[in-house]
């Protein structure tokens, strides 16, 4: 693109440029003086390239010694190839540079902070500074794939006919789990609008409208604890069909997924992507969000341990609602104590009352070949038989896990991920699948009453409605997440589009009618006017971008991310508002203010 104030880009040269007079703009990544020359690389949008001023033009060499990092130039130049052995292999605009004819200086720059490319910057200054950490190639990178990612993802709808709808921010609660982020409203004093948790109800009324096909790339808010892949505002790809079925919602995304995977990123996904019940996962993975790569699984061995007269083992064995469960590790024989205890505090954070194991030396010597505290417990048919049912072989270690389902779950679940690492066994690749039937509804024990395990719009498997009033506990969901690498980036469900469902499903919640109708009246009202059945998804595209892009964490593929304490050290918000402002929304604070901010008393 040409405009007034340049002719080109910097990190477009390259050797059919030679000899051309071009007019670059850009900020100087790096001035070096080097026997008489000096020498700037100029960096813009698309690159860099390497300037060189010669003390034969006095007054632009004068000039270019004032120049410091990160000024912000105009060069008009001429390129010419670079003198042999001179030539940069890592820069794409290696082969040539820019003998500076004439320099502006458009504007200087303090001395930064930190150094834009220092790797080892730590991160309270990167975000406190963000403008300028979003000049390393790095954060460049990130957001210009998660712009090309969403390009394609808006494409790929938009040819299929779903429409991009936006809808409200300030409104009522939307239930996905997480705390609501409120908006005291002026006009009416002791009101409150929530922030969308998500667009759920409001893309459930767009299939009432008769839209059919919806999409819109949302920004959700929740109040929950903050971990690398969780932020307070967070951007779903939200998505609703009607007249369809799982299957068809299911099929419509993995295909959009293989698309775009393929045409942006050059993965190529499974076809079609594997599918497993919640259960299978939760056996095989202690997880319903399993990560595929790792070649390790959890092995039941309940059975073989009822009448052991290890009690750490018996007692689960037949305690309904727990579980005995083995993870073979192969080569993990070799772990020392050290590691084997490190493990077993890891466990313990899960509420693992201990790591219980058995080292497989030599198989060919019987019980002489296994080595372990708990062998004694064990009798010799009991061992034999388990390690058939493991398919032991020479140099693994098996681990064990005893306990309440939920504790061996995640203990093991967490344990399985950890050596994946630990012993190099991730294979390398993208591993996506579905999980689905989960259960509808899970028991919250400290609440002492059931809560929905997506949201309370989820439709229960036909078959299993007859159980909502007598055994919440059994009846499965018509949900689906989508998992990559260990990563839940997707979920969704066919909802509820018959009234009376929908209001057996708030009573199993422990909703009386009352609450139901205050809370949800304008979706029970809607119900009743020919909604058609539909359902949908909706996909976390910080998560899918940050996977992509290798990163860590969410905050490196969003502009301007909050901290694990849900605050922006840029702009320092959350931050303290007036008394008037408070006034005019009806609001005192609890604890008075001084005028710096700080709590008095
Ligand atoms: P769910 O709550 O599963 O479903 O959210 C969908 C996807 O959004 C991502 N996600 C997040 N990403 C970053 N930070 C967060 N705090 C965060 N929370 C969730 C995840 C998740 O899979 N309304 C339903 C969808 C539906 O039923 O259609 C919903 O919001 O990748
Ligand atoms: P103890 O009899 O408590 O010394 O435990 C013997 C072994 O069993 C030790 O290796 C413990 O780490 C392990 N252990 C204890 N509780 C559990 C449990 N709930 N699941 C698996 N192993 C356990």
């Amino acid at each position: 693109m040409k405009s007034e104030q340049r002719d080109c880009l910097c990190g477009e040269l390259e050797e059919s440029f030679v000899d051309r007079e071009v007019v670059l703009c850009g900020w100087v990544q790096r001035r070096r003086d080097h026997g008489g020359v000096i020498f700037v690389d100029l960096r813009d949008r698309r690159g860099l390239v390497q300037v060189v001023f010669d003390p034969d033009r006095a007054e632009q060499f004068a000039l270019a010694e004032t120049v410091r990092n990160e000024y912000v130039l105009r060069v008009t130049g001429k390129v010419r190839l670079r003198p042999e052995g001179t030539r940069n292999l890592d820069l794409p605009t290696g082969a040539v540079e820019v003998l500076g004819l004439k320099l502006t200086i458009l504007n200087s720059a303090d001395p930064l902070p930190f150094q834009i490319e220092d790797a080892e910057t730590g991160e309270a200054v990167r975000l406190r500074y963000r403008y300028l950490d979003l000049r390393s190639e790095r954060m460049q990178r990130n957001l210009r794939l998660r712009h090309r990612l969403i390009r394609a993802l808006r494409h790929y709808l938009d040819e299929r006919d779903f429409v991009e709808i936006e809808t409200p921010v300030l409104t009522r609660s939307t239930p996905e789990g997480a705390r609501d982020y409120l908006v005291p409203s002026r006009v009416q004093p002791g009101q409150f609008f929530a922030l969308p948790q998500s667009p759920q109800l409001f893309k459930q009324m767009l299939m009432v409208s008769g839209f059919e096909r919806y999409y819109q790339v949302a920004r959700c808010f929740r109040d929950e604890d903050l971990r690398a892949d969780r932020q307070p505002e967070f951007t779903q790809l939200d998505i609703e069909m009607s007249f369809i079925d799982e299957a068809d919602v299911m099929s419509a995304m993995e295909g959009m997924m293989r698309e775009v995977f393929s045409s942006v990123l050059k993965i190529d996904l499974p076809d079609p992507l594997p599918k497993l019940t919640y259960a299978e996962s939760v056996r095989r993975f202690g997880t319903d969000r399993p990560d595929l790569r790792i070649p390790l699984e959890l092995v039941d061995v309940a059975d073989l341990m009822a009448e052991v007269e290890f009690k750490v083992f018996a007692g689960p064995a037949s305690t309904p609602g727990s579980r005995v469960a083995v993870l073979r590790v192969p080569g993990g024989a070799s772990l020392s104590r050290q590691q084997i205890d490190s493990y077993t505090e890891l466990v313990k954070q899960f509420g693992a009352g201990g790591l219980a194991y058995i080292k497989v030396n030599k198989l060919s010597d019987g019980i002489g070949g296994l080595q372990s505290p708990i062998l004694k417990f064990l009798p010799e048919t009991v061992v034999s038989e388990l390690l058939d049912r493991v398919g032991t072989e020479d140099g693994d270690l098996l681990f064990f896990g005893a306990d309440r389902e939920r504790v061996v779950n995640d203990s093991l679940g967490a344990l399985r991920i950890c050596l994946g690492h630990d012993l190099d066994l991730v294979t390398p690749g993208w591993r996506p699948l579905w999980v689905v039937d989960f259960p509808l509804l899970e028991e919250d024990a400290e609440a002492g009453r059931w809560v929905a395990l997506h949201h309370p719009f989820t439709a229960p498997h036909t078959e299993d409605e007859v159980h909502l009033a007598t055994n919440p506990g059994a009846v499965r969901s018509r949900a689906y997440d989508m998992v990559l690498n260990g990563t839940e980036i997707g979920g969704g469900s066919i909802r509820i589009h018959q009234r009376a469902i929908q209001q057996q499903v708030f009573a199993a919640l422990g909703l009386d009618e009352e609450q139901a109708q205050t809370r949800f009246g304008f979706l029970l009202d809607a119900l009743r006017y020919g909604a058609p059945p539909h359902g949908g998804i909706a996909f976390g595209i910080d998560r899918i971008v940050s996977m992509v892009a290798g990163e860590g964490s969410i905050r490196d593929v969003i502009a301007f991310p909050k901290t694990q304490k849900a605050s922006c050290l840029l702009t320092e918000a959350p931050g303290d508002v007036d008394n008037d402002q408070l006034r005019e929304l009806g609001l005192r604070r609890a604890t008075p203010v001084r005028p710096d901010g700080t709590a008095m008393g």
